[in-house]
């Protein structure tokens, strides 16, 4: 996959806040994973924070622009090219994982294929934190991926996950006022762009589940 889009809707150049927050609340530990990492940020900064990071991503672009920022700032982060539904090429296991915004990019059935992958690439309690839309999501801008609360009990609830936490959030894309009201008056005629959010920053956030699940 190339990133063709004029503006990368995930690329902020900075880590998200909810993984800020994450980490602050000592959410993180041991060997870290992030899930389709694209071009870095949370990877990086949680490497600038101690933790040992791998992250892996299908895009190749996307991986050579988190090589490049890991290098910007001299921190030593591992990044690998791997399919989600198939992580049997990773280096090592894990202690936590952080996927920002992979299961809500993947269709119903590859994310069953990616929730039954990970725990292979988990230690023993290992903990993952999942960022995806939500079904607060009503609108089809910029694509129409909102999970339901209850897909993500079922599937992080069972033999190999015990779900543990399960909160709404937001997550803050590249996104300007700007920008989505051009859109929306190019290709998104029915987007109200009153019912949208956005933070100090005039970026486009978006309503999440951040989801904790413990590896059995
Ligand atoms: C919404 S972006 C989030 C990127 C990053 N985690 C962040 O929060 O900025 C989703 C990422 O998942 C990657 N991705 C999508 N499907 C994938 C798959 N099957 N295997 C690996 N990575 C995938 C995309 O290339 C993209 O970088």
């Amino acid at each position: 996959m190339q990133y063709k889009q004029a503006v990368v809707p995930w690329d902020i150049g900075e880590p998200q806040q909810a993984v800020v927050a994450l980490e602050n609340a000592g959410a993180f530990s041991g060997d870290v994973l992030d899930a389709g990492c694209g071009v870095g940020d949370n990877a990086v900064y949680l490497a600038g924070r101690g933790y040992r990071v791998t992250g892996f991503d299908y895009a190749a672009t996307a991986l050579r622009q988190a090589e490049q920022r890991a290098d910007a700032l001299g921190f030593d982060v591992e990044f690998v090219q791997s399919d989600a539904m198939r992580l049997d090429n990773l280096p090592q296991k894990f202690d936590t994982v952080l996927d920002s915004g992979l299961y809500h990019s993947l269709a119903r059935q590859q994310r069953a294929e990616y929730a039954a992958a990970l725990p292979k690439v988990c230690r023993p309690n290992a903990l993952l934190h999942l960022l995806c839309f939500s079904d607060e999501v009503q609108d089809e801008f910029p694509d129409p991926h909102g999970i339901g609360e209850a897909e993500l009990r079922n599937t992080f609830t069972g033999t190999a996950w015990r779900l543990a936490e399960l909160h709404r959030d937001t997550y803050v894309t590249a996104f300007t006022r700007e920008y989505v009201e051009k859109q929306a008056g190019e290709q998104f005629p029915r987007l109200d762009t009153r019912t949208l959010t956005f933070d100090t920053a005039g970026r486009l956030t978006r309503p999440i589940w951040r989801l904790a699940a413990v590896r059995l």
